[in-house]
């Protein structure tokens, strides 16, 4: 149980106001193109506009005639420093500007210096390549052909083929198909789809040739991690590295990996001496920054024929683009994928995963995601809807027999995690009733013998989130720890610095709120600062929902730390034992005698202006958290949709959606997260791919094509909740911000097929557009 503080307190639980909105909302944010230094110039990368070419030239004559034009950096240039290659976070390599050869349309040729942004547009476009074109490979089934051309020469293994990865047990989940009367099959593409956020990633990069100092605004999401990054890579001593990660509007993965403009700004500000802004248009974030998902995934379930599920068995081929620059923990080449099973009790099960090289942009970035996890809650949720089809059986029902009980957890699925906690009919029951299941299912039959479609989507997804355990999770060896170091001043007021880095998600609010929940110092009264190299604790940053269950709780560790100093120092100062003492928010009190009390402010200036025998003066803490576990959010979503037989369209008429994340620090957040997520998921589902052409072309770089939903399309979000807090978290509470995304497609996607399933469709890939639904309803004969 968590105490509730009062509401001028404001810890957890409170729906307080979001203290940044005070500045976004009056246009006062600082992002990095707000970022101007004195002597600043530009930079811009010129891009391959073939998927596979040769590169027989690059001739920058004629750029550099261009007055203002002070540098034309070329992957050859790169070479002679080492540079023209980088690490991946996969532990593969990139190249940072091209030589010999392109391998996607877009990728990185050459970087133009100016003194301004109009001059580096111009000159980028006298730069002349001469290209020779290769043949291009853009399907991940064909690149495993033996005649396919190798795309990556320059590695020593001349296949395309980049991982193989299994897990669970492959001997006895066979036999369990052998002997099941009933088996459902699905075969899923996750279309390559984007997070486009508002801002695209850009950095300026200061180095200061009198101090030796590298100074880089960037837009990340992991600042300490990219700080090591560039030490390692640039050989510059990791002390003189100063990476700030200012305002940031929205990351969703996108700004984890490091992107060969940040490299060419550095090398081009340590060249000059100036500090050298680079930032990406709409269109390069699409074509080529980190993509996610590209998974053709194919699921079987093998049941009884009441319905109770025996073995699950899924084979993934992933596309990773030109590099393999997915960025997932070190030990799991794709992600945690292996959560495959989802919400229910499967007593077998094998999954396995081939990643391969296309002429595609690289990435495989965690898109509002715990490293493949929404891709994973997807199939999942897609295949229990065909095992219901096949048994002619109600999903929710098929649902209901299979969850794992609430009396299991925790709870060792067959594919290796330990679910810390969930109650998973709970949430559906909750779901089921408020939108009026029972009701929507007598609809949908009378709509159906009236020949109208109508259709009921459920997902009951679990998540798993909270990278990492340290005796697990690593990136590029860096364990997945997170940190929070907290001040206390004199009068009591509070800075609180974390490793972790908000990207609209809330942070300076809700931190500020576990500090107010463990230490009753107003929220209001505690500053969050995150995202400068120089000032915060080292963490990993801001994605996959590791927030909340990693410097979330060591926020509250470290105010713990801070609650036991101030008592030996409130003890010293109330002539009592500690052991006489109690506390609630904000004070410590002598037992049996309240109106003998110190405030926490109280013990704050004492702690600067007495001095207690045996304690340091300050009253300060820092923690830097090793969660013994992750933590599985859950939730039931319940989709409805009408389907207009003329034109193919999908009406959501109502989208309800049952969170549980444990305890929460402030409801309100919590529910803008969901209304973010499941927008993001209602685009996924309806309107977005980055598809190609056979040529490599990529087909939707800009927001012509790459459709966002606007306030038109949205529906009504309706939202509840349940609460099962997690075990292990020192508040009882998990992750969230990825949620909404990851259960959501599935609900969409088996509204649309479950208002078709009469007519025999079993399954329609994302995205479900007018046409897609219009030509399945032509084929079927039942257009109006
Ligand atoms: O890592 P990221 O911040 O994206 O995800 P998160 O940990 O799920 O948190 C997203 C936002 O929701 C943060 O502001 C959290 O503090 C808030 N949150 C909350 O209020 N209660 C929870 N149980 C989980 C998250």
């Amino acid at each position: 149980m968590i105490h509730k503080t009062a509401p001028e307190v404001g810890g957890m639980g409170h729906p307080i106001k979001r203290k940044e909105d005070l500045r976004f909302i009056q246009g006062k944010g600082n992002y990095v193109d707000d970022v101007r230094l004195p002597g600043m110039v530009y930079g811009q990368l010129v891009r391959s506009p073939y998927a596979h070419a040769r590169i027989k030239s690059i001739n920058t004559t004629e750029a550099k005639k261009l007055p203002g034009v002070l540098a034309i950096i070329t992957g050859e240039d790169l070479a002679k420093a080492n540079l023209a290659w980088m690490p991946t976070l996969s532990y593969d390599k990139q190249m940072v500007l091209a030589t010999g050869k392109v391998l996607f349309q877009s990728q990185e040729v050459a970087f133009v210096v100016a003194e301004d942004r109009y001059t580096t547009a111009d000159a980028a476009e006298l730069v002349e390549v001469e290209y020779e074109e290769l043949p291009v490979v853009v399907d991940p089934h064909k690149a495993l052909d033996p005649g396919a051309p190798i795309l990556r020469d320059d590695r020593e293994e001349k296949t395309n083929h980049i991982f193989h990865w299994e897990v669970g047990d492959k001997q006895a989940t066979e036999q369990a198909f052998q002997k099941a009367p009933v088996k459902a099959k699905v075969q899923a593409f996750f279309q390559r789809c984007h997070p486009a956020p508002l801002e695209t990633c850009g950095c300026v990069a200061d180095f200061n040739r009198a101090t030796g100092k590298l100074t880089v605004y960037m837009t990340s999401q992991a600042p300490h991690a990219h700080r090591t990054v560039f030490a390692l890579v640039g050989g510059i001593p990791e002390n003189n590295i100063r990476v700030v990660s200012p305002d940031i509007g929205g990351g969703f993965g996108n700004k984890v990996p490091v992107y060969p403009g940040y490299v060419c700004a550095i090398v081009a500000s340590l060249t000059l001496g100036v500090p050298v802004k680079w930032i990406e248009t709409r269109s390069e974030n699409l074509q080529s920054t980190g993509f996610a998902r590209d998974y053709h995934m194919t699921a079987e379930i093998a049941a009884d024929r009441d319905g109770k599920m025996k073995a699950l068995r899924v084979k993934t081929l992933a596309d990773h683009g030109a590099f393999n620059a997915a960025a997932q923990p070190t030990k799991f080449p794709a992600g945690l994928f292996s959560i495959c099973t989802g919400s229910y009790d499967f007593p077998k099960a094998f999954c396995e995963v081939d990643g391969v090289y296309t002429n595609k942009a690289p990435g495989g970035i965690a898109y509002r995601c715990s490293f493949r996890v929404t891709e994973a809650a997807y199939l999942i949720e897609r295949a229990v809807d065909v095992l219901a089809q096949e048994l002619k059986m109600d999903p929710a029902e098929v649902r209901r027999r299979n969850f794992i009980p609430a009396d299991k957890f925790p709870y060792k699925c067959p594919l290796g995690w330990t679910y810390d906690s969930g109650n998973y009919e709970a949430a559906m029951k909750l779901a089921l009733d408020k939108i009026g299941y029972e009701q929507l299912r007598k609809e949908q039959a009378e709509k159906r013998a009236k020949g109208e479609l109508m259709g009921i989507g459920i997902s009951s997804f679990t998540e798993i989130v909270g990278a990492g355990p340290a005796h697990t999770f690593d990136i590029l060896g860096i364990k997945m720890f997170d940190s929070c170091e907290i001040r206390v001043h004199p009068t009591g007021k509070a800075t609180a610095r974390m490793g972790t880095k908000s990207q609209g998600q809330g942070h300076e609010t809700t931190y500020a709120q576990i500090v107010a929940q463990e230490l009753g110092i107003p929220a209001a009264d505690i500053t969050v600062e995150e995202g400068d190299t120089d000032t915060a604790p080292y963490g990993l940053g801001t994605y996959a929902s590791r927030s909340t269950p990693t410097a979330g709780a060591a926020t509250a560790m470290a105010a713990r730390k801070i609650r036991d100093k101030a008592k030996k120092i409130a003890a010293r100062l109330l002539e009592c034992s500690e052991e006489d003492l109690e506390w609630e928010p904000g004070k410590f009190s002598v037992k049996g005698a309240p109106s003998k009390s110190k405030t926490i402010q109280e013990i704050a200036f004492a702690a600067y202006t007495t001095v207690t025998p045996g304690l340091e003066a300050g009253l300060e803490a820092v923690d830097y958290y090793d969660p013994p576990n992750l933590t599985f959010p859950f939730g039931t979503y319940v989709c409805v949709v009408d389907i207009d037989k003329g034109t193919g369209e999908v009406k959501v008429r109502r989208f309800l959606a049952v969170d549980d994340c444990g305890n929460i620090i402030n409801p309100m957040i919590v529910e803008g997260q969901i209304h973010g997520g499941l927008t993001e998921g209602l685009g996924i589902a309806f309107m977005q791919q980055i598809d190609y052409d056979e040529n490599g072309n990529v087909q939707g770089g800009s927001f012509m094509d790459y459709l966002l939903p606007t306030a038109v399309e949205t529906p009504h979000w309706e939202t509840d909740k349940t609460c099962t807090p997690s075990p292990h978290h020192p508040l009882g509470a998990k992750g969230v911000g990825e949620s909404p995304n990851v259960g959501s497609p599935a609900a969409f996607v088996n509204a649309v097929v479950d208002a078709l399933s009469h007519l025999g469709v079993r399954h329609i890939d994302m995205p479900i557009t007018p046409w897609k639904v219009w030509s399945v309803l032509k084929e079927k004969g039942v257009t109006s």
